[in-house]
């Protein structure tokens, strides 16, 4: 039959202020997620002050009960947060009660199901201090960019392309763009990830490759709230671009919407497990990529790629970019845009101004 992967997060307490996940919390989740006799396998991982839940299971996806799983999980560890105190206990735990399906209520989620290969390699990389859009570009250079992925020129089994569903998160709208054909078009959304995202990437034949925690902004208490750091779960090898083309667009940061109080761009600096702990400003961004080898749904794994020294000189520019954009303190680009920042004095001061504006 075939296999689920769910990756659900969410931070439910940072430790200390934004900066990473209490032990304590950690040790909850994994006690919580070994109860369930409908997991296969489980692996529990932070990134950040995000939670990061990793299971395996036969429900298929938008399963009631395994979301329901994630959500009483993260509401143990909000117990835990609260008994020590830590930071934005319960933040990402949007509802007062799990009706469902965790989507909209606050966690990020990512799932896909496929029948399990002769060998099935899967990486899931997470991010902290950043948006979903984070993942359009090095989702466009794995399954698009010839220059990153050698196997769309010159593996039979790749040669024909991938489809990209994209959102658009204001709207509420999807659409499937074909590449290489529809490259250009593709481009003109996806170059624009604060409101286009990539969803998932499928083969040609239909086949899911990877899939993303892109979903739906929520309008809280009359604002987006869009920036939950993302999770993504990519399928490799065989005929979809192999672990290390799907490592290679990190080797080179790009500049992703969060950073500090989810106002500002800077590098998405990818790192191991133990160095996900963004401190300067709050920062840099982060993303960690784990391995696994699924072996009838047990997660053979982790292997935790960006602990490699391949990617030191990647994490040397994202400094280097992360000290010259500081460096613009709060003027633009460094500072989002005024729609995109996550917290606005502007109608404040406006306010306080209004006499003092005249006509130019
Ligand atoms: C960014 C983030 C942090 C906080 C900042 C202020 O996504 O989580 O940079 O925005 O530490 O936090 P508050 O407003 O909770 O004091
Ligand atoms: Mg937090
Ligand atoms: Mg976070």
């Amino acid at each position: 039959g075939k296999i689920t992967v769910t990756v659900i997060k969410a931070d439910v307490g940072g430790f200390v202020g934004h900066s990473s996940v209490h032990e304590e919390l950690l040790a909850t989740a994994r006690e919580q997620l070994a109860k369930s006799p409908l997991l296969v396998d489980f692996h529990v991982t932070h990134v950040g002050d995000d939670i990061n839940l990793i299971m395996t299971h036969r429900q298929g996806v938008d399963s009631e009960e395994i979301h329901k799983l994630a959500w009483d999980t993260f509401v143990a560890c909000t117990e835990v947060a609260k008994k020590l105190k830590l930071y934005g206990a319960g933040q990402d735990l949007l509802a007062d009660a799990f009706s469902g399906n965790v989507k909209g209520l606050g966690p990020g989620i990512a799932e896909m199901e496929f029948f399990e290969r002769t060998s099935e390699p899967i990486i899931v990389f997470a991010a902290d201090k950043t948006e979903p859009g984070a993942w359009n570009l090095p989702l466009y250079k794995m399954f698009a960019d010839p220059f990153n992925t050698i196997g769309l020129v010159i593996d039979p089994k790749m040669h024909e392309g991938f489809k990209f569903e994209v959102l658009d998160l204001l709207e509420n709208k999807k659409i499937i763009f074909n590449t290489p054909e529809d490259l250009y078009d593709l481009l003109v959304f996806i170059g624009a990830p604060g409101r286009y995202c990539i969803k998932s990437v499928y083969t040609k034949a239909g086949e899911i490759a990877a899939t993303s925690s892109t979903q739906r902004l929520n309008l809280m208490a009359g604002r987006y709230i869009g920036k939950d750091d993302p999770v993504l779960i990519v399928r490799c090898q065989s005929g979809l671009p192999a672990v290390g083309e799907a490592l290679e667009p990190f080797a080179r940061p790009h500049l992703v919407s969060g950073w500090m109080r989810g106002s500002h761009s800077g590098p998405l600096m990818p790192v191991s497990v133990a160095d996900a702990t963004p401190s300067r400003f709050d920062g840099p961004p982060r993303v960690i990529a784990l391995g696994f080898q699924l072996a009838d749904g047990k997660l053979i794994g982790p292997q935790d790629f960006f602990a490699d020294k391949a990617y030191d000189r990647a994490r040397e520019m994202a400094l280097m970019i992360a000290d010259y954009m500081r460096s613009l303190g709060p003027f633009e680009p460094h500072r989002l845009h005024l729609e995109e920042m996550e917290y606005t004095t502007l109608p404040l001061v406006l306010e306080k101004l209004k006499d003092r504006f005249v006509k130019a």
